[in-house]
């Protein structure tokens, strides 16, 4: 049986794309499911899959990760709905690019907001139904490879997954102690719609400065997206990480090379000089601190000096 026969867990955007891929995987691991939507559309070809393959219908929450009340009322309801709260998977995002540059406050105001605001206020809302339940619980955070890889397309996209990286990074030191697994997923190309989400941007975020949104060019630039993983199948493998206690889950193989370089121009960027004893043990101790974190120890600032 399962590591997960029986838990309870919650997905952002868990109607659609990598979500619902990530939600059909729950689902084969047995695992009882809660997933926030907006569109009523994908709730019911969800909720159409479910029913096909004979699997109990999930809790159907309408959210917007943005709305930190609508979050605590999607945490209360998971709770009054199942009792204990076991998974929170964060992976509603939005897919914009634009020239870094030209970006308004708008622009950054809701991509930062949904990718990195959602995951902030998924957390805060959910995080203390986790800790008061008991035996296996976990946080999956959804980023990207774009929070290893920067360049010229979507910058604020790029910002708001390293964001998420650095954010689940941290968690999972402090999560790890309290019995709670922590897993953050760097997805690359998935056969999904995130290449439309330009189409969907809120009335209050109407002030871009990428400019007008050029459908033709849009929708070429979707055709590359038929190239990409099947969400089913990313799903499959992420929770086969959560399964085997991965904090890091990488689904596509294909950046070796990426990796490679980012190592040589670290090592490269640093002074070639020797380093100070006293801060050398500065590191050694935080570089204890984490081990000791993720051996289960509770680690405070006390433990840097
Ligand atoms: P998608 O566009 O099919 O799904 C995104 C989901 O987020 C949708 O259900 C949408 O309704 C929801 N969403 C957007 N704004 C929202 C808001 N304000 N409140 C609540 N829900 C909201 O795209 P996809 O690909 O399934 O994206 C899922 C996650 O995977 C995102 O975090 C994305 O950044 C990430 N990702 C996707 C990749 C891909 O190639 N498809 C690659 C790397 C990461």
């Amino acid at each position: 049986m399962s590591d997960w026969q029986g838990r309870v867990a919650f997905i952002s955007g868990g109607v659609s794309g990598l979500g619902l891929g990530i939600a059909q995987a729950f689902s084969d691991a047995g695992m009882r499911l809660a997933l926030s939507y907006r569109n009523e559309d994908y709730r019911a070809s969800a909720a159409a899959w479910f029913a096909a393959n004979g699997r109990e219908e999930p809790l159907w929450i309408k959210l917007d990760v943005m709305d930190r009340a609508g979050w605590a009322a999607a945490a209360d309801a998971v709770e009054a709905h199942f009792g204990e709260v076991h998974v929170l998977c964060n992976n509603a995002g939005v897919s914009v690019f634009g020239d870094t540059a030209e970006a308004s406050h708008a622009d950054y105001d809701w991509i930062m907001g949904v990718n990195f605001g959602g995951v902030v206020n998924g957390i805060v809302a959910f995080l203390p139904k986790l800790k008061a339940a008991q035996g296996k619980r976990h946080v999956v955070n959804i980023a990207s490879m774009a929070a290893y890889l920067s360049g010229p397309q979507a910058g604020i996209y790029t910002a708001s997954k390293f964001a998420v990286r650095g954010l689940t990074e941290s968690l999972r030191y402090n999560l790890v102690p309290l019995g709670i697994g922590c897993t953050l997923v760097c997805p690359a190309l998935i056969r999904t719609n995130a290449w439309d989400s330009a189409f969907r941007r809120p009335a209050e975020f109407a002030s871009s400065g990428f400019g007008a949104v050029d459908k033709a060019q849009l929708e070429q630039f979707g055709s590359v997206f038929q190239a990409g993983m099947d969400p089913h199948e990313a799903g499959t493998k992420i929770v086969a990480g959560m399964s085997a206690g991965a904090g890091l889950v990488f689904t596509h193989p294909e950046f070796a090379e990426d990796f490679k370089a980012i190592y040589e121009d670290s090592l490269a960027a640093l002074p070639d000089e020797v380093a100070p004893p006293e801060r050398l043990e500065v590191e050694r101790m935080r570089r204890e601190a984490n081990k000791a974190a993720l051996a289960g120890k509770a680690i405070t600032i006390d433990d840097l000096s």
